[in-house]
Order: C-alpha cells, then sequence, then structure tokens
C-alpha cells in the first residue's frame, strides 16, 4: 500500500498559481495526487504546474465555462477528479466600507462565493452520475469568523463560504461527497497588503496567540489531511489554522 496520502486521486486547485494555493498544489503533489493548477495568472501558474508535474489551465474563477473545461480537462488527463481546493481569492484594500466601490463588492463576492456556487453546479453532477465520493474545501478565513473594520465584504464573503460549506456538507453527506473549509490567520502572501494595508504584519501577529503569520506549508498540511481518507468521517467544518487566533 502507498504511503502517500493522497495516492489515486485527482485534484482542481484554484489560485493555485501563488501563495496558499501553490502551497496546497505542491503538497498535494507530494502526497501522490494529480493537480491541476487552475488560475488566472498563466505564467506562474504553468510555471507551478511544471514543477510539480501537473497540468495548468487558465481559470477565472468565475466563469461557468472555465469550470466546465477544468473538469474536462482532469478527465482527459486523468480519468477522474475527486477533490476541489476553492482557493482563489480576492479583496479591495482595508478602507472604509462606505468607500467600497460596487465593482469592488461585485468582485469580491464573485471571486469568494459565486466561484463556490459554480465548483458545485459543474462538479457535483459529475460526481452523482459517476457514483463517486468527492471533496470539496474552501480557503475561507478567520476574517469570516472574527471579523474587523475595513473588510466589512471581504469579511461577508468568507463568512458565506463558510456557510455554504456547512448546507452542503449537511445536503450531500448522503452521497458520500465531504464539503470542509479552512480558514488562515494572515499570511504573507500576495493579498497580505491589501488585508492590512502594508507589508508590516508585526501589530496583527502580536494578536496571535503562538505568534507568527500563518505560511502555505500550515494551509496545505490542513488541506492534505481533509483531502485524505483520514478525514472520511469529517465534513461540514471550518478548520482554523490560526495559531490561535479566534480563540
Ligand atoms: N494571505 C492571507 O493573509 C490570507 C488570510 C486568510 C485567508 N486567505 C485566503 O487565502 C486564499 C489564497 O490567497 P493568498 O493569500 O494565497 O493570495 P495570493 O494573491 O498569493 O494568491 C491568490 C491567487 O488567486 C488567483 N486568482 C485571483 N482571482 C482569480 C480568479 N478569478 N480565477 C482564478 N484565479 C484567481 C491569483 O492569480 C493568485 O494566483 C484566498 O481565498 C484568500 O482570501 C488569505
Amino acid at each position: 500500500m502507498s504511503s502517500e496520502r493522497l495516492a489515486g486521486k485527482v485534484a482542481i486547485v484554484t489560485g493555485a498559481a501563488s501563495g496558499f494555493g501553490r502551497g496546497i498544489a505542491t503538497k498535494f503533489a507530494q502526497e501522490g495526487a494529480k493537480v491541476i493548477v487552475a488560475d488566472l495568472s498563466e505564467d506562474a501558474g504553468k510555471q507551478v504546474a511544471s514543477e510539480l508535474g501537473g497540468v495548468f489551465i487558465r481559470t477565472d474563477v468565475t466563469q461557468k465555462a472555465d469550470w466546465e473545461a477544468a473538469l474536462a480537462l482532469a478527465i482527459k488527463e486523468y480519468g477522474q477528479l475527486d477533490i476541489v481546493v476553492n482557493n482563489a481569492g480576492a479583496s479591495y484594500s482595508n478602507k472604509a466600507t462606505e468607500s467600497v466601490t460596487e465593482k469592488e463588492f461585485d468582485m469580491v463576492m464573485n471571486v469568494n462565493v459565486k466561484s463556490i456556487y459554480l465548483s458545485t453546479q459543474v462538479v457535483v453532477p459529475y460526481l452523482l452520475k459517476e457514483n463517486r465520493p468527492g471533496n470539496f474545501i474552501q480557503i475561507a478565513s478567520t476574517a469570516g469568523i472574527r471579523p474587523r473594520g475595513g473588510l466589512a465584504w471581504y469579511s461577508a464573503s468568507k463568512g458565506a463560504a463558510i456557510t455554504a460549506t456547512k448546507a452542503l456538507a449537511s445536503e450531500y453527506g448522503p452521497k458520500q461527497i465531504r464539503f470542509n473549509a479552512v480558514s488562515p490567520v494572515v499570511g504573507v502572501t500576495g493579498m497580505t497588503n491589501l488585508f492590512l494595508g502594508s507589508t508590516d504584519i508585526s501589530t496583527f501577529v502580536a494578536t496571535v496567540p503562538l505568534g507568527r503569520p500563518s505560511t502555505p506549508a500550515d494551509i496545505a498540511n490542513a488541506c492534505c489531511y481533509l483531502a485524505s481518507d483520514e478525514a472520511s468521517f469529517i465534513t461540514g467544518v471550518n478548520l482554523e489554522v490560526d495559531g490561535g487566533r479566534c480563540v
């Protein structure tokens, strides 16, 4: 028996060209999964895919046709799809909520919430038709549990991701399709500056009991566990990977 924890599984990881998504895709490949790197960013996405022996597809997670293409690619390349990690995310810069534009609001809700809707619209019918167990993991945020001012609609989008995850877990549990969320605390990624308004995370990190930011490896390890058969009886959780921030 393989010691690789995701051997035989095929995963789509969105936003895998950068940050947490890159860490998740890399860990999944190390643990034996075949990985579809799905991202808007072509150069970085292709680079990640070539490093981990996966395939890249340019994907806008807000577009249903792009989800259909990613599922079709998984089936064409690897014959199946087992895991979807909805990691791609978007935010506007931390600012007074009355100055958030309608365009920014729509962008945040589309990338962070509508993407989950579209992933289920496309992938759940495939899993049901094939009678396959499936596994969805949403990268939410501590902002969805313990929001602060300046990021109201980003926080609300992550709250929606967590609630949708629990509702979907309840609905599709009888079909053996699991839905879980992972909530990082602040990390050092492409989005940090948007959240904090600067790259200086020391003030925020002082509020984290374990005293450091989250890393791509922290998030990837949690996702690997939830995606693996070790977590076969776990669905509907929001796993805070936050050094105790939300206590
Ligand atoms: N960095 C943090 O402090 C932090 C904290 C909590 C939660 N998160 C969440 O972690 C997730 C990953 O973010 P990150 O911090 O690694 O940021 P990042 O900017 O490093 O990576 C985000 C990736 O998503 C891709 N992306 C953006 N919009 C997309 C779209 N419409 N379609 C496809 N791909 C798209 C980008 O090209 C990029 O590669 C996000 O959901 C974010 O909200 C981040």
